[in-house]
């Protein structure tokens, strides 16, 4: 995980948001919502129904103007410089509009001739996002024809033929199957090697947790968190945990909880279900995943698995965010 994201003296933040405050009919969206996002990385924007990320977003690639509050990106601001925002900025929305009697390819050389790309340009462009995605097979199919994940690309490429700096995506892992979204992080983390700054918005935090750099946690318009995902687990009570999994065919027979117990640092040992597997959980103080990994090693227990505990980060959002749909 890339460390430390704060907003230090010379480097720029990419989106910065400052107080925005923003109402529909009297109903407050966004309330004083501010964060930034750091150039090169990966930022998610996580919270549940009606939070405020579609509008949190649209308000950053210029679509809504923010009724109170500041918005910048790259230094400009969204209200005065919308221009200069849109040539950098790529907004993949949350669901996919019209243009469906469309095959690939003419969906995607539309955008680039709204952008003024020449043929030329365009031609080689729309191959090389063809390739980023790649959906390069796909490119003489209509666009009504294409399965959701295939959708999804569709719009990531269409998002990419300008090579914007910035690319704003509304939840585009949503209503993909668990292999569509492997693929679909694969492609992001690859972008983000580029160079690119890649804000994402998603319902689940546990979804974004292994890829992002940073994240910010919105609900009910306001601010929950903002900063790095290891900094996110440490707001919560709960302590990191493990799961491990012992090998061999007398697995069962053995039970290692007293053994894990009597580990530095260790402050809970579950069996999982049935044994062969416990949930660890650990002083983040005094231990941190290597040195309990090397700790298990050391009692010779054969590992047949051992994984992070999804629950602890699954809390931590809980414990930010209030119960009940909005
Ligand atoms: N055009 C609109 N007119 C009236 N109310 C709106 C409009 N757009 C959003 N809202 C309200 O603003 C609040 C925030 O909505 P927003 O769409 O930003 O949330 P979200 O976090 O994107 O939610 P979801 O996860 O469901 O997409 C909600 O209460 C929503 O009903
Ligand atoms: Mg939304």
């Amino acid at each position: 995980m890339t460390p430390p994201l704060k907003s230090s003296g010379s480097v720029q933040p990419v989106i910065s948001v400052d107080d925005v405050v923003h109402s529909f009919k009297g109903r407050r969206a966004l309330d004083h919502v501010t964060f930034q996002v750091m150039p090169q990385t990966l930022h998610g924007f996580v919270g549940p129904n009606g939070a405020g990320k579609t509008t949190s977003l649209k308000v950053i690639c210029t679509l809504l103007r923010p009724q109170f509050g500041v918005v910048k990106v790259f230094g400009h601001d969204v209200v005065d410089e919308q221009k200069l925002v849109r040539r950098k900025i790529g907004f993949m929305p949350d669901h996919f509009s019209t243009y469906r009697q469309m095959t690939v390819y003419e969906y995607l050389d539309f955008f680039a001739a709204a952008y003024g790309l020449s043929f030329g340009q365009r031609t080689r462009v729309i191959d090389e996002v063809l390739a980023l995605t790649d959906m390069d097979g796909r490119k003489n199919d209509l666009i009504s024809g294409l399965s959701r994940g295939m959708q999804q690309r569709t719009s990531l490429a269409r998002v990419l033929v300008n090579d914007p700096d910035l690319l704003l995506l509304d939840e585009p892992a949503s209503g993909l199957d668990p292999r569509a979204r492997i693929e679909l992080m694969e492609i992001l983390k690859a972008l983000r090697s580029m160079g690119k700054t890649i804000f994402i918005s998603s319902h689940i935090l546990s979804e974004l947790a292994e890829l992002c750099d940073a994240v910010t946690i919105i609900d009910r318009g306001k601010v929950k968190y903002t900063g790095t995902m290891s900094g996110l687990l440490l707001t919560s009570e709960e302590h990191p945990a493990f799961r491990l999994t012992v090998a061999g065919d007398d697995a069962t027979a053995t039970d290692w909880s007293e053994p894990l117990r009597g580990l530095t640092g260790v402050l809970k040992v579950d069996p999982v279900e049935a044994r062969p597997e416990y949930r660890i959980e650990f002083d983040e103080t005094q231990l941190d995943t290597n040195r309990l990994l090397q700790a298990i090693i050391g009692l010779n227990i054969p590992i047949a698995a051992f994984a992070e505990d999804r629950r602890h980060l699954n809390e931590a959002f809980m414990d930010l965010t209030e119960r009940g749909v909005k």
